[in-house]
């Protein structure tokens, strides 16, 4: 009975902590699908935005995932400031930001 009881619990165990990683590891799918805000800057290459100030807007597609990721968490916290996208990345849930990382690292 116990045995069958700790196999149970380290299943279920398994199965939270499967979703956990499928979490942490973004979906590029749905990053696709939340990426429509974005493409109007960062789709197009040598793209400059003229508000507030003239910017020049990096391409993301094809950067890495932790860069996207990290840039992004830097400018809702604030830690990296840029107007523009702050006020974008406060949006933005950590799943989103996951997802939308997997998105862009995956295309060019
Ligand atoms: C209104 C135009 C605009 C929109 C919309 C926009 N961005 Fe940006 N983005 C910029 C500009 C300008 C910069 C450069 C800011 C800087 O110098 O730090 C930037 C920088 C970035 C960077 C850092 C790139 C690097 O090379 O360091 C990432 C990542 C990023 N944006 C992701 C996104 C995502 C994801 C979205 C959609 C949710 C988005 N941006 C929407 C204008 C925009």
């Amino acid at each position: 009975m116990q045995n069958i009881t700790t196999k149970a619990f380290a299943v279920l165990f398994t199965m939270i902590l499967g979703m956990g990683v499928a979490q942490a590891e973004g979906d590029a799918e749905a990053g696709k699908q939340k990426n429509a805000m974005c493409q109007g800057c960062h789709g197009i290459e040598g793209f400059q935005v003229a508000y507030p100030k003239v910017y020049s807007v990096p391409l993301i597609g094809g950067q890495s995932k932790d860069y996207i990721e990290a840039s992004l968490k830097a400018y809702r916290s604030g830690d990296r400031m840029n107007e523009t996208m702050h006020a974008i990345a406060a949006d933005l849930s950590d799943q989103d930001i996951s997802d939308l990382a997997a998105f862009y690292s995956a295309s060019k």
